[in-house]
């Protein structure tokens, strides 16, 4: 197996020269992660240039906007990153939940453009994919592979897309238009969100040709690097700005409903900043791994994979909870279509800038509110508890499911009983059935589990995937951060002169 995309040398000079000369030849700059964790470090020239390009465009600029801190109105940087709270009108809970924003980040509308540069670059630059002839392949649910083609398209490389057939027709649209050759470029594999074995076997089809690379996001450390460093640290910003309000505030959980679990480490990132952080996975209850070493179908699309991924430090994780998918199509419903949104401000008098926060929200994210509540429910959370957690899409990603969920769950209709009984049912109803506090036996067990995958199946040594259970291996692997940002300075500054 590949070293996973870990590499803090250059592996093939030849390579990483001929990618600067086309660098070069096309103006393409890399952003280091330290930019990416604090814009306000990029320089004013790119800044100022900016104002200029269009975030939905496939401009190598883009690559800058890679981050949380993007503002819709005015296309420049924000000190703080887009966020909005779910009052307790909505929550029904005390605790303050927090939900950071993913749908400003460019070409894509959702935070996994940043796992797939966190993957791409450390290759580009250290020589490993050679953009005259590899192929990038980005094996996902939907949104990393939207990601990872756009990310290959503004660096000039070849992206190809691999994700299952159930997926939304959104995501298929815009692929469409991303890919350079979309008859070839996009492969659509069996099944729904948890056939993730139908897409590993295509990438060891796709493998077979060398110069296909595997962005495999469940095992690449690029992915959660990212995460740990530009995720966490806004977070924390917007907690701390919180806190300059509200000194009294305490940070209690970071909840992220997982797939590849590169957004989880952000949990990693703020454990290590406060003291006393519970970082809870969620997943789908019709598909709850971690949980219950369960498996099955769902519609919380982009979560919910039927495996531990291997960049998942399970022995870090504090909690586990399922939510339904029939929750979050019953709220998907509520938040987005007139009848519930009436029903929100008519009956529940909930403000219309709520009702706007809310369409924020896609399936995963509605996941991650559901799973806040929960938690907030079963740690008896008060006003001063703080919950955050992401929303990776918005509902706009989600249009053409609705009328699929108002057919599987209220017969093809929804009105304001409809809406009524939603309210009732999946946010005031909320229980904290199907949440676990994780004890160190459940740790392990959950941590062993990805040994049939790792070991068994994908070849990892034994070695190395024992070595993940310990913290000390997850501490050293942010040693590669600025290393990989020494790396991408050289080339900016090899591009520059070459
Ligand atoms: C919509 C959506 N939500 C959540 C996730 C899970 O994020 P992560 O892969 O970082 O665990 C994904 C991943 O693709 C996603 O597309």
């Amino acid at each position: 197996m590949a070293k996973l995309g870990l590499e803090k040398d250059i592996v093939n000079e030849q390579t990483l020269n001929q990618t600067v000369t086309r660098f070069k030849e096309r103006g393409i700059k890399l952003p280091t992660f330290e930019e990416l964790s604090d814009p306000s470090k990029i320089s004013p020239e790119i800044t100022e240039k900016l104002k200029t390009v269009d975030p939905m465009a496939p401009d190598s600029l883009n690559l800058y906007r890679i981050h949380w801190f993007n503002d819709p109105k005015t296309n420049g940087f924000r000190k703080l990153p887009a966020y909005f709270e779910i009052p307790s009108e909505i929550s029904g809970v005390d605790a303050r939940i927090i939900v950071m924003t993913g749908a400003y980040f460019p070409m894509v509308e959702c935070h996994k453009v940043l796992a797939a540069y966190g993957c791409l670059a450390p290759r580009v630059i250290t020589g490993q994919f050679d953009p005259t002839t590899d192929k990038a392949v980005w094996p996902s649910t939907g949104n990393y592979c939207r990601g990872g083609v756009a990310v290959s398209r503004i660096m000039d490389c070849h992206g190809v897309a691999i994700l299952p057939e159930e997926m939304s027709e959104e995501r298929f649209k815009w692929l469409k238009e991303w890919t350079m050759d979309s008859e070839n470029d996009i492969f659509r594999t069996y099944g729904c969100e948890s056939n993730v074995k139908e897409i590993y076997d295509k990438c060891n089809e796709l493998e077979k040709d060398p110069q296909n690379i595997i962005f495999n996001q469940f095992c690449e450390f690029g992915n959660t690097l990212i995460h740990y460093l530009c995720t966490g640290m806004a977070l924390e910003k917007i907690f701390e700005t919180e806190k300059d309000d509200s000194p009294s505030l305490r940070l209690q959980a970071f909840v992220s409903a997982t797939g590849s679990a590169g957004t989880i480490s952000a949990g990693d990132y703020l454990k290590e900043k406060y003291d006393g952080v519970n970082t809870v996975a969620v997943e789908a209850l019709e598909c709850p791994t971690l949980l219950y070493n369960g498996f099955g179908g769902h519609n919380i699309q982009g979560i919910g994979d039927k495996h531990i991924p291997y960049v998942h430090n399970a022995m870090n994780t504090d909690d586990v909870t399922a939510v339904s998918d029939k929750v979050t199509d019953s709220l998907n419903l509520l938040f987005n279509t007139g009848e519930g949104k009436n029903y929100l401000k008519e009956v529940k008098g909930i403000s219309e800038k709520t009702i706007q926060d809310l369409s924020l929200l896609g399936l995963s994210s509605i996941c991650n509110v559901a799973a806040a509540i929960k938690t907030a429910k079963y740690y008896n959370m008060g006003k001063e508890d703080v919950i955050m957690t992401v929303a990776t899409d918005p509902a706009a990603m989600y249009d053409t499911e609705i009328e699929k969920q108002k057919k599987k769950l209220f017969d093809s209709k929804y009105d304001r009983y409809d809406a009524a009984e939603t309210f009732g049912q999946h946010l005031k109803g909320l229980t904290v059935d199907h949440f676990k506090e994780l004890s160190q036996i459940d740790k392990e067990r959950i941590f062993n589990l990805g040994y049939y995958t790792w070991v068994e199946q994908q070849g990892v040594e034994f070695e190395d995937f024992i070595a993940r259970k310990n913290q000390k291996y997850w501490k050293d692997l942010q040693n590669y951060i600025p290393v990989w940002d020494r790396l991408i300075n050289d080339f900016n500054e090899k591009v520059k002169t070459c």
